[in-house]
């Protein structure tokens, strides 16, 4: 768990020591941890694709479940192809959701359309992306948005939300300086929700989800540990779709057992 002792309940201060934070990160060969701070792997994941869930798959579990709990029907914006987004979009399906996601190219389009997204917005070549989602949701806008941009999408996210809908403020991915116009909040009843991680509780029910539903975490490359630095140069190059993943063991993901 990337907040080692937040069990169940909503985030609050005492539960901030985080791993790779205030607390030693994941990059090393043995750690200590608390009994509490971790959690059973669904058998049918190898530790590597396990690796993927603590921090973007909790992250995307919380934003669907732990506020305005998503229902079978509504429809779901995601954005971009990272790591949080691929699991919403997952676990949206799950939920017998509506995906409607944004991403920078057609190649991505394609391959989140595999994934399940019933619609994809090239946000390069459609900058008004939230004038295209309203449109595809014939003028209502969409229940939840996954807002991993911030600053420079959370204006066209709001714009693209239902009156009553609910946006998870995520990540700050699209760095730009905020201008949002306060008329565009004060023109809705939307909630603003901030995510922080997931605490064990969600953790375990979403590993329930992935367990029954045996689905995988999207993986683009594992790397050696001794490759490491590698591994942050490649993340870095942005060229990758899903997680990137340091293993001890090294280029194929090994099953368990
Ligand atoms: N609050 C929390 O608890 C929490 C937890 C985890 C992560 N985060 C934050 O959430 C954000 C997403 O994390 P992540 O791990 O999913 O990131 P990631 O895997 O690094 O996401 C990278 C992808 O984001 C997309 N992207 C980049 N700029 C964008 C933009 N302007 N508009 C839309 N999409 C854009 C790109 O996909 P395309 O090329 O397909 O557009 C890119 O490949 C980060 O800021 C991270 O720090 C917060």
């Amino acid at each position: 768990m990337l907040f080692p002792y937040w069990i169940d309940g909503p985030w609050g201060q005492e539960y901030s020591a985080q791993l790779g934070g205030s607390l030693d990160g994941m990059l090393t060969e043995f750690a200590v941890l608390s009994e509490e701070g971790v959690v059973q792997i669904p058998d049918h994941l190898s530790f590597e694709e396990a690796a993927a869930l603590p921090c973007a798959g909790v992250t995307a579990w919380n934003a669907l479940t732990g506020g305005r709990p998503l229902q079978a029907g509504d429809t779901v914006l995601t954005l971009g192809s990272g790591g949080v987004s691929l699991f919403a979009l997952q676990f949206a399906k799950l939920f017998g959701a509506r995906v409607i996601a944004t991403t920078s190219s057609d190649d991505k389009a394609e391959r989140l359309k595999a994934l399940g997204a019933d619609d994809v917005v090239n946000y390069h070549t459609t900058p008004d992306w939230d004038v295209a989602v309203r449109e595809l949701t014939n003028g209502r806008g969409v229940d939840c948005v996954v807002e991993v941009g911030g600053a420079g999408t959370l204006e066209k996210s709001i714009k693209s939300t239902t009156i009553e809908g609910q946006i998870s403020l995520v990540g700050w991915l699209a760095k730009d300086k905020s201008t949002i116009d306060i008329n565009v909040i004060s023109s809705t009843v939307l909630t603003l929700r901030r995510i922080a991680v997931g605490s064990r509780a969600q953790f375990i029910a979403m590993n329930r989800a992935i367990a029954v539903n045996r689905l995988k975490p999207v993986i683009d490359r594992v790397f050696p540990f001794d490759d490491a630095l590698a591994a942050y140069r490649y993340y870095e190059d942005g060229q990758y779709f899903g997680k990137v993943i340091v293993s001890e063991c090294g280029e194929s993901p090994l099953q368990r057992g």
